[in-house]
């Protein structure tokens, strides 16, 4: 079904569902980060983009305080809520984040009324790809129209930041939403995580005959759980023993120094900060004066570094970049938040095939689970369909 038509689906389900017409629909891409991982909480910098699987939602306000959230993605029944009335960890299921959007719109001190809402995405679950950014950008932007509350997409993106750290639970940064709202076709979102500046930076992947595959591990990851928050905790650790408000303040030529100052896995883990803030700037150059086709070493050093120092990757996150590297990728990397999720592996079109099949071999021959392969493209970030 194309875009088109799933919408119409959609609005037409909305209506049979909830007995009148939606005010609007609006969508919100999930991401790949290129490069720059664990980076945006240390105020460093990122490269993901919005890829061409979103979040869609058709909403209409109510004029009492009631929310009904229906979802067409799995076989979820309708969730009923108070809008005047959410509390932070009470919520679990897939309406935490629509959830959590109104009660932090609402502690911001915008009036958000209830409202019936009925979702669809193609943005696969839990593949690291940010299905959950997707729905909460898509229904921060539909609500900050609806309700007139003219927020900024830095507005947004900090609402929502705020939404997932305070009522979904997860420590998370800025990056994801920041490529749901801010991405554009055709380019990455160079986000500089101190001050949310921005600069689109063409991604001519396929003029370059590459493709960008994602290879998901089907390996179930959370950010709420312990391994991600322990990552912050060292960061925060790291940056308290050498003085600086955040790791983004060190440079590499400073690792020097600091590896006399920290523990060793304390150091191992700045360093990969460190390092990694210097690839995305690496890699921003060498796209705009040479590239995709160039920024494959970059791919592969990010990734050594995350299973290396910062030991965020697992087996099966390791398999897929060694085989799509072995068989023709130019660059691969993991990409999200780690401990599961996707890799990204940057493919001359000719060798996709050849990489898609030696990866789900080696799986196969690993005895685990097979993986989804597919590729993604540089899309147009959140906005309203109708
Ligand atoms: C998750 C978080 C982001 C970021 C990445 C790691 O996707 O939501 O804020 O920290 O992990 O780069």
């Amino acid at each position: 079904m194309n875009t088109t038509t799933r919408a119409g689906a959609l609005a037409g389900r909305f209506e049979a569902t909830f007995g009148a017409a939606p005010d609007g629909l609006w969508a919100a891409p999930g991401r790949v980060n290129l490069i720059g991982e664990h980076t945006d909480y240390n105020e460093g910098f990122v490269l993901p983009f919005a890829i061409d699987k979103r979040a869609t939602t058709a909403v209409r306000l109510r004029n009492d305080s009631t929310i009904r959230l229906l979802s067409t993605v799995g076989d979820r029944g309708l969730v009923e809520a108070d809008a005047a009335a959410l509390t932070p960890g009470t919520v679990t299921g897939w309406a935490k984040y629509p959830l959590g959007v109104v009660w932090a719109l609402r502690q911001s001190g915008i009036e958000v009324p209830g409202f019936e809402l009925l979702l669809d995405s193609d943005v696969p679950l839990g593949a690291g790809l940010s299905s959950s950014h997707a729905i909460e950008c898509a229904v921060v932007t539909a609500l900050n129209e609806l309700t007139g509350a003219g927020l900024s997409a830095e507005d947004m993106v900090t609402l929502t930041r705020h939404a997932e750290n305070a009522f979904v639970g997860a420590p998370t940064g800025i990056m994801d939403q920041s490529a749901s709202l801010r991405g554009a076709s055709g380019h990455a979102v160079f986000l500089d995580c101190r001050d949310q500046s921005a600069e689109l930076v063409p991604f001519p992947a396929q003029e370059a005959g590459l493709v960008l595959l994602v290879i998901d591990t089907k390996v179930a990851h959370s950010h709420a759980d312990g391994g991600y928050a322990s990552r912050r905790a060292s960061c925060e650790l790291g940056a308290g023993i050498l003085g600086v408000t955040a790791l983004r303040d060190v440079a590499v030529a400073g690792l020097e120094e600091a590896s006399g100052l920290l523990d060793p896995v304390t150091f191992r883990r700045v360093r990969h900060i460190v390092t990694e803030n210097d690839r995305v700037l690496q890699t921003v150059a060498t796209l705009r004066s040479q590239g995709p086709a160039r920024i494959g070493g970059l791919l592969d050093a990010s990734h050594a570094s995350m299973r290396d120092d910062f030991e965020i990757s697992c087996p099966e996150l390791d398999l897929a970049v060694d085989t799509a590297r072995s068989h023709g990728a130019i660059g691969a990397r993991m990409t999200g938040g780690g401990f599961g999720g996707s890799a990204i592996a940057l493919t001359p079109v000719q060798d996709e095939r050849q990489v898609r099949a030696a990866v789900v071999r080696a799986f196969a021959e690993a005895g685990f689970t097979a993986p989804d392969i597919f590729t993604v493209t540089p899309a147009a970030g959140a906005e309203r369909l109708s």
